[in-house]
């Protein structure tokens, strides 16, 4: 009986060590609408680690935060052949930043409607050896081009890589995937498969437009499947912000219509439930375009 109650509470242990991850990221850009949101980010005992805002610098907001910058060189332009990116880096870290990453192009092979920065991969890479390479010789690790989960993006990589002859090296691949479960961790496979020498990232995932309890499901088993496997360093869910503002769903979000955290956002903070349950917006149902929609237009000016 002893033996029995022992093993008990021995089995229920990994449940509540594997709510918190320093694994944990945040995908977030400052909230114009709801400044104060921005401080449930960075609360005392949030088990974030580090962040990206989709542009070079920091948010002001997480100014002395826990969590680590990680700057993005979202998109390219072929006008544009100076190092506004690289020079950005480089000045951070040489004012006593400590930027241990950096995150490639965001969605390549996705269209600019839903998000995507839309770059042909020979301007890619032709970008990345002059922006994101040289950074290699100051320790910073580099994140390949983060390409949406569809079929177009091991086609869109493979041209990259050939366009870059041999100089670009990524140390780790950013994912996407805006699905389920089992379908995440099979593109994850093939992903691991294709590119057996970088460590993965998974810089946006969802499971977009279901009810709350398979939405939690789906979270559960996305967690706990990132902390097990050992080559997958870094995720960052998608849903750091109001349910009513949601394009991936009311139930995805990590915080409620009045922004309040949701279970599913005060899980990934390594809190416990709310039983906060999340609205949407009465009568407006969003078009799913990712977030990078929403930075289009402040990132645009970053690159040019
Ligand atoms: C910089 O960040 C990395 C994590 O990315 C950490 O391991 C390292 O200790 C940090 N260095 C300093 C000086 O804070
Ligand atoms: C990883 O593999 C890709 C594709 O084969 C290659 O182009 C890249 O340079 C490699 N990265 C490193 C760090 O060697
Ligand atoms: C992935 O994990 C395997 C086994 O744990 C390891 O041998 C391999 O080096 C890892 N790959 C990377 C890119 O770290
Ligand atoms: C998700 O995990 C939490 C513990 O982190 C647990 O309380 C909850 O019941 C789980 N929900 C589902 C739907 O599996």
């Amino acid at each position: 009986m002893r033996t029995i109650l022992l093993l008990q509470a021995f089995a229920a242990l990994p449940s509540v060590l594997c709510t918190t991850s320093s694994k944990r990221g945040l995908v977030y850009v400052p909230s114009a609408k709801h400044p104060t949101d921005d401080n449930i980010w960075v609360q005392p005992g949030s088990d974030l680690t580090w962040y990206y805002n989709y542009g070079y610098e920091p948010s002001n907001p997480f100014t002395g935060s826990q969590m680590q910058f990680v700057p993005m060189l979202w998109g390219a332009s072929d006008t544009s052949t100076g190092t506004p990116f690289l020079d950005s880096v480089k000045s951070q870290i040489s004012g006593g930043a400590n930027i241990s990453y950096v995150l490639g192009f965001n969605e390549p092979d996705g269209q600019s409607s839903t998000g995507g920065s839309a770059i042909p991969a020979d301007l890619a890479a032709s970008t990345w050896i002059r922006e994101i390479e040289p950074l290699r010789k100051l320790g910073v690790k580099l994140g390949a081009p983060a390409v949406t989960g569809s079929p177009s993006g091991f086609t869109w990589l493979q041209n990259f890589f050939t366009q870059c002859a041999g100089n670009c090296t990524p140390d780790f691949i950013p994912v996407h995937w805006y699905g389920n479960f089992e379908g995440m961790a099979s593109h994850i496979g093939q992903v691991m498969g294709t590119y057996p020498n970088m460590t993965v990232w998974v810089t946006e995932y969802a499971l977009p437009n279901a009810d709350l309890i398979t939405t939690e499901t789906f979270y559960n088993q996305s967690s706990e499947y990132f902390d097990r496997m050992a080559n997958i360093t870094h995720y960052s869910y998608f849903g750091a912000f109001r349910s009513d503002v949601s394009n991936v769903g009311p139930n995805a979000a990590f915080l409620t219509q009045n922004g309040k955290l949701t279970d599913i956002g005060s899980w990934y903070l390594g809190g416990v439930a709310t039983n906060n349950i999340p609205k949407g917006a009465a009568g407006k149902s969003a078009l799913f375009a990712g977030w990078s929609l929403l930075v289009t237009a402040a990132a645009f000016w970053l690159f040019i």
